[in-house]
């Protein structure tokens, strides 16, 4: 069959695979494929149990694969074969030489620049999807205008994907963002880019920008993003200190239609891959710039994370008489959000590892995670257990800290669970997703966030 357009995305990971496999779903004239340079990963997408786990993606893989969507490992055959490259990567925080633990590694994206430079055999658009620090592009193109024989037009297109969300966020973008040069040839890769998503997107969403912009504005979108989180959570320690109640301070700020409603949930910190490494990028583009004063405010948003993580800890250790040395400790829910089974960044790796340095041991449940938590908690000293069902989870245990706000815990039998554990027992509810009131009734020693705990002595 002859395709309309051929489309390559090279990286098949959280946003590789589900953003591309949305273009093959939403345009069945086009053919997509997908590299990487892990071949358990592609195994993975060829295979029923797919490498990640997102609502609604099992069903447009199902649909689109073998058909107008396929999965390689094959990446010099496929740049050669196709003229849109979307760069998918990943862009961890570099943890050596200069920059360490603030930029971006971008060894895997010149690694792929290079590739594509060095296999290319005809004119390409490549697509930065990837969040890339500000004027990654112009360094894409230095390095594709090696070749003085072919045309690369390089465009910024960030993917603003919310992972547990992501089929939804991508069928019904906010908005489709692309960076592009005003030159004729930037123009038309430009045009090229907003047909592909004119399939589904209306016009209107799609937005156009120059590169450094485009760029910007992705880092600085889940800055803001952060900043609502780190501001809520700020506030929740006070709230602590005064009695006051911060879901009801989050409503009423929420209800002036200027500030909004939305990312004012109170946490035990925000994780994920994007938003710290994304501000820490920002800090260092700030540093770099000399913009001193403007680094440290949005550091700022990664320290009171930081803050509340450690906030989390100290309260367990004052409720529980200032010692979990030997006491179980159930953590409910290890992915950094419900909805996934990513762990990276998720508050409850530090959680885990500060409970088991003071001796205490832990039970991890999570219904999509236990797998990648394993992986985070390989080789800590400590007696830890994974067990998925949750009831398993608690028995015996002195204390649970729900980390995730999975919607099977809201309604678990705590009559049950309580009578399981050892008692006192205490529950701390790091996402305030309990019914506070309803546990205390029950006999539990209740330690919400940002509101007067609940207790028996
Ligand atoms: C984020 C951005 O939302 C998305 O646009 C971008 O493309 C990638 O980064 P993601 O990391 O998948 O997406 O999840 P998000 O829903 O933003 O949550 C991030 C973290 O903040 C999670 O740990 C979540 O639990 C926490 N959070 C979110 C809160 O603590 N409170 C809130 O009100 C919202
Ligand atoms: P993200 O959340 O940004 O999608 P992931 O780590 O989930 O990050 O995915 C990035 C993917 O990119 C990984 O599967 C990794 O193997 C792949 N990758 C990294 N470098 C290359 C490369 N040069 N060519 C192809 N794939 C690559």
């Amino acid at each position: 069959m002859k395709f309309e357009k051929n489309i390559l995305g090279i990286g098949a990971g959280y946003v590789g695979g589900p953003s591309m496999a949305m273009i093959a779903c939403k345009c069945p004239a086009y053919k997509v494929t997908v590299v990487d340079i892990d071949p358990l990963r592609i195994a993975a997408w060829n295979s029923d149990d797919l490498p990640i786990y997102e609502p609604g993606l099992d069903a447009i893989i199902a649909a689109t694969r073998g058909k107008n969507l396929f999965f390689s490992t094959d990446i010099e055959a496929s740049i050669r074969e196709n003229d849109i490259i979307f760069v998918n990567v990943n862009t961890p925080v570099k943890m050596f030489g200069v920059g360490a633990g603030m930029a971006a590694d971008l060894q895997y994206w010149e690694k792929t620049a290079r590739q594509i430079l060095q296999h290319s055999r005809s004119s390409k658009i490549v697509i930065e999807k990837s969040t890339f620090p500000v004027k990654t592009a112009l360094a894409m193109e230095r390095i594709l205008s090696n070749n003085k024989t072919i045309r690369f037009d390089v465009l910024s297109n960030p993917e603003f994907l919310s992972e547990g969300n992501a089929v939804n966020n991508m069928e019904n973008p906010d908005r489709v963002l692309i960076g592009f040069r005003e030159t004729e040839n930037g123009i038309k890769a430009r045009d090229i880019l907003v047909e592909i998503y004119a399939n589904w997107v209306p016009r209107e969403r799609i937005i156009g920008s120059n590169i450094w912009s485009s760029e910007l504005s992705k880092l600085v979108s889940n800055a803001f993003l952060a900043q609502r989180i780190s501001s809520i959570n700020a506030i929740s320690a006070l709230c602590e200190k005064t009695d006051a109640d911060i879901n009801e301070v989050a409503m009423i700020v929420g209800m002036d239609s200027r500030v909004g409603n939305k990312f004012l949930s109170v946490s035990v910190g925000f994780g994920g891959s994007c938003f710290k490494k994304d501000i820490l990028n920002l800090v260092y583009l700030c540093r770099h710039y000399n913009l001193n004063e403007v680094a440290d405010y949005w550091e700022g948003v990664i320290k009171i994370n930081q803050y509340q993580q450690e906030r989390f800890i100290s309260n367990i250790l004052n409720a529980m008489f200032n010692t979990i040395t030997g006491k179980k400790i159930c953590l409910l829910g290890f992915a950094f959000k419900a909805d996934t089974g990513d762990t990276r960044e998720s508050p409850a790796i530090f959680i885990a590892r500060r409970l088991l340095e003071e001796q205490a041991e832990i039970v991890v449940s999570d219904p999509k995670a236990l797998k990648n938590a394993r992986a985070d908690l390989a080789g800590v000293v400590g007696k830890v257990s994974y067990t998925e069902d949750p009831y398993e989870a608690v028995k015996d245990c002195h204390a649970i800290a729900v980390l995730t706000e999975w919607a099977i815990y809201r309604d678990l039998d705590f009559h049950k669970i309580y009578e399981t554990m050892t008692k006192p027992a205490f529950i701390f509810d790091g996402r305030n997703i309990l019914d506070h009131k309803r546990l205390f009734k029950i006999g539990f020693n209740v330690y919400p966030i940002g509101k007067p705990p609940l207790v028996h002595f």
